[in-house]
């Protein structure tokens, strides 16, 4: 077997440690997934097992369209084994790459989560570029990076044909949170080496910590009261998108250009 673009990597997974992208892209990509004409959606390097593609499956088909088709993509062939005795209808695995390869079926979606830090960051852009390349004109790219059971993730969203990201979400299991920078080790891997003094992305989770630490007479009403409140206070110096619905679950977006030197 040969042809597909990429390495076989570490395949560790855990049971609904994609919830919080999840819950994202019910949010955030729903009506392009609601309003697409294929409603194709790609799961890249699922891992060991095929758990977190059948969570997505079954979220999506549930909250945002019946007819939804989510297809599990591995590089490693003995997985894509492994995975096919859950398949159901509108749910398969296939054995591929980042050249996705659907054929003449273009995705709405291609969710690559925990993939690419186990690369070069001289790799990520060019990796980037080819699965782009391969979504539906108003389709999206999810790419991003959690610990081992879902508490700190990050992740950042491409729009088709692009190699530049649009946007980067922080999501955190508040009540855990020592302080905003924790997420830091979840950085995607082309921000992870510039978390130092004079980058932005350093002066941003400083920001976030100083805030963090100046809401602390929140405590007694609750760690969720003071994130929200923190992120009020970051509000003020950054172009923090969404509302308070999503700053209370731990959830931050903001537009990438923000961390561009
Ligand atoms: C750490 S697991 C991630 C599993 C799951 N996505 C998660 O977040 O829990 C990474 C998986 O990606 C697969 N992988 C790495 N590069 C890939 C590529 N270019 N195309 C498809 N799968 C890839 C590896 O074989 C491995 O099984």
């Amino acid at each position: 077997m040969n042809g597909a673009v990429g390495d076989i990597t570490r395949g560790t997974t855990n049971p609904n440690r994609l919830r919080r992208v999840d819950r994202w892209v019910l949010h955030a990509v729903c009506p392009t997934i609601r309003s697409a004409q294929q409603p194709l959606v790609v799961d890249l390097g699922y891992g060991a097992l095929p758990i977190t593609t059948a969570e997505m499956f079954s979220r999506l088909k549930k909250h945002v369209r019946p007819d939804v088709e989510v297809i599990g993509i591995e590089i490693d062939p003995l997985r894509v084994t492994q995975a096919k005795p859950i398949e159901v209808p509108g749910l398969s695995f296939q054995y591929g790459g980042f050249e996705i390869p659907t054929g003449d079926r273009n995705p709405i979606m291609i969710r690559a989560f925990n993939v690419l830090r186990q690369y070069d960051e001289s790799e990520v852009i060019s990796a980037w570029k080819t699965m782009t390349e391969r979504l539906a004109p108003e389709g999206y790219l999810i790419e991003g990076t959690c610990d081992e059971i879902g508490r700190r993730s990050v992740w950042v969203s491409l729009r088709a044909g692009q190699t530049q990201p649009e946007t980067i979400t922080f999501s955190t299991h508040i009540a855990s949170l020592e302080k905003p920078s924790d997420l830091a080790p979840r950085l995607p891997k082309v921000l992870i080496h510039r978390n130092v003094p004079g980058e932005k992305i350093y002066e941003f989770l400083q920001t976030f910590d100083r805030a963090w630490q100046a809401q602390s007479s929140f405590i007694p009403f609750g760690s969720r009261q003071r994130f929200v409140a923190a992120v009020e206070q970051l509000a003020k110096t950054y172009p923090v998108l969404d509302n308070k619905d999503r700053w209370r679950l731990g959830e931050v977006t903001l537009p990438w250009e923000v961390f561009i030197n």
